[in-house]
């Protein structure tokens, strides 16, 4: 049977790192690296060390103390940046130098100022000095989406020959559409003579918005290792983001036709630590570790995920490591989230102090985003207060015990000033369920 495990390169240390905001301290780096460890990446990309100082040590300390996954250091290809990776990388267990040039006349014209004759020489002495150090050398080609198919071709084999065992082909500046990325890779793969003597390796930036999809139409076309990082931090928008490339493959493996060694449920862990440890939170919405992935407020979602969760979730939060689904109690709440949040409480309600709950706690939600549950429980005490007192359509009573409830918490239809109104007329998404 074919092996369709992907190998996960995580970069969130080096690619990640090295975006605005979010620099680390070697201590930081050296927890996070140990986090990986745990939700068992493969490969863990350390650092550039010939960036600085902090950075080579930050490599050097990772290599020594992070011992099962593959540790790598970044390198141009340039003598000295090699040499600075390889002696980082001396402690490892298991060590990979990643060196790197520009293949596309744009970069190789306008920034490096060679020929693509004097690149792939440059490559090729590279991809040897590298070996000098480890046997396991990763070769990629800056630009590769942009670069010229026959050049690319060709510096994709001679490096092969000259000792890369990966070759990973970038699409730097987050430029493919996923048919595209597809059909790059099928083409290179079938057309270098030695591609089986490689693995090959796609790294996707976002400036699109498809980073993820184009990583997985690159595995597609027979890339076996996928270039990510946490929370899909890194250069501009960022690059392919892990957690969703291996849900994607958990979720859908029909479809994806890969999969990975990652511990899922360590992934929400792991992109909480990186937000405390940067100071840059995750974005609500984020897919998979966003605080709202698994959060519901509108009452017809809450009344599926009471009835069936699977009518609103794909995945079960504990699988990628959140906690629990969270039920948001605001203005889009329905009677149904309402009534399990106060039976969770502790209170049992008749239908009636249901339906006086819901419409205060609705009333109270347009004047604040989430009712907490101690908004709530106040919302219920004067409800059973007013009922022993008053009859059902009158003012709620004046004596809360919860300010910011009783503030808001008149019945809907009256205008505040003690007289009841019409039955109100019930607007918004959840109302009726
Ligand atoms: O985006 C890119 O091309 C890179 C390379 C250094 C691999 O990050
Ligand atoms: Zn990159």
């Amino acid at each position: 049977m074919v092996d369709t495990t992907v190998v996960v390169f995580d970069t969130t240390l080096r690619d990640g790192e090295q975006a605005p905001g979010f620099s680390m301290h070697i201590e930081e780096k050296l927890r996070l690296a140990r986090q990986l460890d745990d939700l068992n990446v493969d490969i863990i990309e350390a650092g550039f060390p010939i960036a600085s100082e902090a950075d080579a040590e930050s490599v050097r300390r990772v290599a020594l103390e992070v011992r099962r996954p593959t540790i790598a250091a970044l390198a141009r290809c340039v003598a000295a940046d090699i040499d600075c990776a390889g002696h980082a990388l001396k402690p490892a267990a298991r060590s990979r130098i990643h060196t790197f040039i520009a293949t596309s006349d744009l970069h190789l014209e306008r920034k490096l100022r060679i020929t693509r004759e004097q690149c792939l020489e440059t490559a090729v002495n590279s991809v040897k000095r590298a070996r000098q150090f480890t046997d396991d050398v990763q070769f990629s080609a800056e630009d590769a989406t942009r670069s010229d198919m026959d050049f690319l071709r060709r510096v994709v084999e001679e490096v092969i020959a000259a000792g890369a065992t990966t070759i990973n082909l970038p699409d730097t500046v987050g430029y493919c559409t996923p048919d595209e990325i597809t059909e790059f890779f099928t083409k290179v793969l079938a057309s270098v003579p030695n591609a089986s003597k490689a693995v090959f390796s796609t790294h996707c930036h976002d400036d699109l918005g498809l980073a993820v999809a184009n990583s997985i139409a690159a595995v597609r076309a027979g890339v076996r290792q996928v270039e990510c990082t946490i929370n899909g931090i890194g250069e501009r928008a960022g690059n392919a983001s892990l957690e969703e490339v291996v849900m994607i493959a958990n979720v859908r493996p029909e479809r994806a036709g890969f999969k990975t060694l990652i511990k899922t449920p360590q992934l929400f862990p792991t992109s909480q630590l990186l937000a405390q440890l940067t100071g840059e939170a995750v974005q609500a919405n984020k897919a998979i570790v966003g605080r709202n992935a698994f959060a519901h407020e509108s009452g017809i979602h809450q009344d599926g995920m009471l009835k069936d969760r699977r009518t609103y979730e794909i995945m079960n939060p504990e699988d990628v490591g959140v906690p629990k689904t969270t039920l948001v109690l605001g203005k889009h709440s329905g009677r149904h989230a309402i009534q399990k949040r106060c039976e969770d409480l502790g209170f049992a309600l008749s239908k009636l102090e249901v339906d006086r709950v819901y419409r205060r706690v609705i009333r109270l939600a347009d004047h604040q985003k989430h009712i907490s549950d101690a908004e709530l429980i106040s919302v219920i005490e004067e409800v059973k207060e007013t009922a022993t007192t008053q009859p059902i359509a009158s003012t709620p009573s004046a004596s809360s015990t919860a300010p910011a409830a009783h503030a808001h918490a008149q019945a809907p239809g009256n205008g505040g000033n003690g007289t009841a109104a019409a039955p109100p007329v019930e607007v918004g998404y959840g109302h009726g369920v």
